[in-house]
């Protein structure tokens, strides 16, 4: 699906579907207000045959409508209900454009006009409006079906889409962001959906060497080997009963001048979790799948950045791993050596995230970074505490943090900030090593990102907890390919972009 921006006209655009939003009439108010100003000027074009229609469109947002309209360029008319004008914002600004989308692929339109990218959307500037119609167009019609025999009949795409702007430097811009963050997300989005008996670490591995290939971007996988010669104890704690060999991906992107310090991207990619020797419940233990998605977003915002050829120098590095029981696994007890020379009691094997991140924080500081931050699926805490909406935020630097907010608020890939005093520190106390693997259960997400703060001292450092927000349970289980926008525009943030 391309995407350009041209400037047109709804009643005189020759395209295959001109796309206009029509606003939920509040009680009693007059229908007029109802009509978006593309929705009003197509229906003075038809002398009023838009208008007239109106009653076939249901008032829920989201609810669509196909017409062919006389008077009007283009083939077919296709109006998108949009809720009420008052409190029409973010939430419903991509909700309409999904549905727009939807609707759109089902009639099978090859090219499009979506008048809806100029809509308000509270305070946001256009640049936002055109970021968010290409990562609300392309994630509704993201399909994974590549492990289905019977596929869906191959739908005549969509294969472009004009937003009605007129162009400039600022808007070309926005788009190749849309674009590089959608292509990003779409990356995560499939490694995160991949069974895991297909994305391994092998595999993750071998698909950041293809990034590498592809962008020319420098690569290096460190092996079991490597790993025992640096010292990572806690990674190579957690792999050990695994078949699957471990794999330590680093892969370097450099679109800055030379010499400005990199931003580190750190992402937890278990491949799976079964929690190790303390097991984890059956009940929909195959969402575990989902816990290498802190490494695919890493390798999307990657391929993100460096297709747009973003002005940044960023490392992502991926210590990736399964978490199995068996003869070689840790035991509950064990004590090992970090590489950072701390000492950990595992006290539960199914904090596993935390041991493999520690030993990839210590290597992070060699890179001399401007900022690290990790990315995990770190604890079910953090889900109970934000459920399934932020990503819980973490950092030992306010202004990282406020950078992070600011970027996630943005990108619409929302986060919270939650504490990391050292009141909390005590949770990790224990009498046989410098520090046990868990606390308690109290603050759960909290301890987690504590005992991280032990190995990042001389770093600013932030952490991200996308528990509750890298894939959807249910019906609609699923990668969402969060936090890939949030990092993409922080990263561009960083580097004096708007
Ligand atoms: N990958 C899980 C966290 C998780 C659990 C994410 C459920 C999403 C849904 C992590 O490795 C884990 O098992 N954490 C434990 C930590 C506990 C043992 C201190 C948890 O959250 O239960
Ligand atoms: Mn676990
Ligand atoms: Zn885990």
């Amino acid at each position: 699906m391309e995407f350009s921006i041209k400037t047109l006209s709804p009643e005189k655009a020759k395209t295959g579907c001109v796309v206009v939003g029509v606003y939920q009439g509040a009680a009693g108010s007059a229908q007029e207000k109802e009509l978006t100003a593309p929705a009003r000027r197509v229906d003075q074009a038809s002398r009023g045959a838009l208008r007239a229609a109106l009653r076939d469109l249901p008032g829920k947002a989201g609810s669509t409508l196909l017409l062919r309209l006389p008077g009007i360029a283009a083939e077919r008319v296709l109006l998108v209900r949009l809720g009420e004008r008052r409190e029409f914002a973010e939430r419903a600004y991509r909700d309409a454009v999904g549905a727009a989308a939807r609707a759109l692929k089902d009639l099978g339109a090859k090219e499009a006009a979506l008048f809806l990218v100029d809509l308000k959307v509270g305070t946001r500037a256009l640049g936002w409006n055109v970021r968010h119609a290409v990562l609300g167009m392309r994630e509704a019609l993201y399909r994974f079906d590549q492990l289905k025999t019977q596929k869906k009949a191959p739908a005549p795409v969509l294969a472009h889409v004009v937003l009605p702007l007129t162009a400039n430097p600022q808007l070309r811009q926005a788009l190749a962001e849309g674009v590089a963050t959608a292509d990003g997300s779409a990356l995560a989005r499939t490694l995160g959906n991949l069974p895991p008996n297909i994305c391994t670490p092998a595999y993750l591995a071998d698909e950041a060497k293809k990034l590498a290939r592809q962008y020319k971007m420098r690569i290096e996988v460190l092996e079991r080997s490597d790993m025992q010669k640096l010292g990572m104890g806690a990674l190579l704690a957690v792999a050990g009963a695994s078949h699957q060999p471990p794999k330590f991906i680093v892969l370097r992107y450099g679109g800055g001048a030379k010499g400005r310090k990199p931003l580190v991207l750190v992402g937890k990619g278990i491949t799976f979790d079964t929690g190790g020797i303390s097991l984890k419940p059956a009940a929909d233990m195959d969402e575990m799948k989902f816990d290498m998605s802190g490494a695919g977003s890493v390798l999307g915002a990657l391929r993100a950045l460096a297709g747009m050829k973003a002005p940044v120098n960023v490392v992502g590095i991926v210590p990736t791993c399964e978490n199995m029981p068996g003869g070689g696994a840790t035991r509950p007890g064990d004590i090992v050596t970090t590489m950072s020379g701390q000492t950990v009691e595992i006290l539960n094997t199914d904090a596993e995230g935390r041991l493999i991140l520690c030993d990839a924080l210590t290597y992070a500081a060699r890179f001399d970074p401007a900022a690290v931050v990790d990315i995990a699926t770190l604890t079910g805490a953090c889900v109970v505490a934000l459920g399934n909406v932020a990503s819980g935020l973490f950092a030992n630097d306010q202004k990282l943090a406020d950078e992070l907010r600011d970027a996630a608020d943005d990108a619409w890939d929302r986060v919270w900030q939650m504490p990391l005093w050292e009141d909390y520190q005590e949770a990790l106390r224990t009498n046989f090593a410098d520090m046990a693997n868990v606390g308690s259960r109290a603050g759960g997400a909290i301890t987690a990102a504590c005992f991280l703060a032990r190995f990042t001292r001389k770093l600013r450092w932030a952490h991200l907890d996308v528990a509750g927000t890298a894939w959807k349970s249910g019906r609609e289980k699923g990668s969402t390919a969060r936090p890939v926008p949030l990092l993409v525009r922080f990263a561009l943030r960083h580097a004096g972009w708007k």
